[in-house]
């Protein structure tokens, strides 16, 4: 298990101790139940499964970017990106645990996997995503809005699709 960063010094609030955030790849074994419950605090019936998180998982081995953010030594969010069948980056899931929202923290997960994509042998040149309602977020690394896809998540809610190009 590879970890990439201590924090200290981005913050948005005095009261929060960076230094004891951690990034790093899942150990899928030793971390999965806890990202369930996680997932599932969070989501409800709209969280990624065990057979789904596997998945994910394994399309992810090639470019380590499964990592998950420790606050203290707990899992408090996680962000899954992997590469997919056109040779290109695709970020699948981003959480932050509510009460850990509006500090920075899913900038930090989406700037280690940026990097780790672009510092990558895989020659990518593209990032994708679909989001409902973080576009602001991925607006501020340059990803821009190519598409809305209808009822992309249900019947009821639509996605923009987004990309960021490498070269
Ligand atoms: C989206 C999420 C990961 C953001 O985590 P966070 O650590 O609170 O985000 P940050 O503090 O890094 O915020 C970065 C920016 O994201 C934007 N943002 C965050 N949550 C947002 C939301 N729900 N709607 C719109 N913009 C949002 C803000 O513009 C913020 O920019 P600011 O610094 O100018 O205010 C977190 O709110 C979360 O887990 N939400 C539930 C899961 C989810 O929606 N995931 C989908 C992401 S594609």
């Amino acid at each position: 298990m590879g970890c990439f960063c201590l924090y200290n010094n981005r913050t948005k609030s005095d009261k929060f101790d960076f230094s004891q955030i951690s990034i790093i790849s899942i150990n899928f074994d030793e971390d999965i139940n806890k990202l369930l419950s996680l997932e599932k605090k969070s989501f409800d019936n709209k969280a990624f499964t065990l057979k789904c998180f596997t998945k994910l998982y394994n399309k992810s081995r090639k470019t380590s970017t499964f990592l998950i953010l420790k606050y203290k030594n707990e899992l408090i969010g996680y962000i899954l990106a992997y590469l997919n069948d056109d040779n290109e980056g695709y970020i699948a899931s981003l959480l932050i645990l509510e009460e850990f929202r509006g500090k920075g923290l899913s900038s930090l997960l989406i700037d280690k996997v940026l990097e780790l994509f672009i510092m990558s042998e895989c020659n990518i040149d593209k990032i994708s995503l679909h989001v409902r309602v973080t576009i602001n977020l991925y607006s501020k690394y340059d990803f821009q809005i190519k598409d809305t896809i209808k009822k992309f998540y249900d019947k009821n809610e639509d996605a923009y699709f987004m990309v960021k190009i490498l070269k």
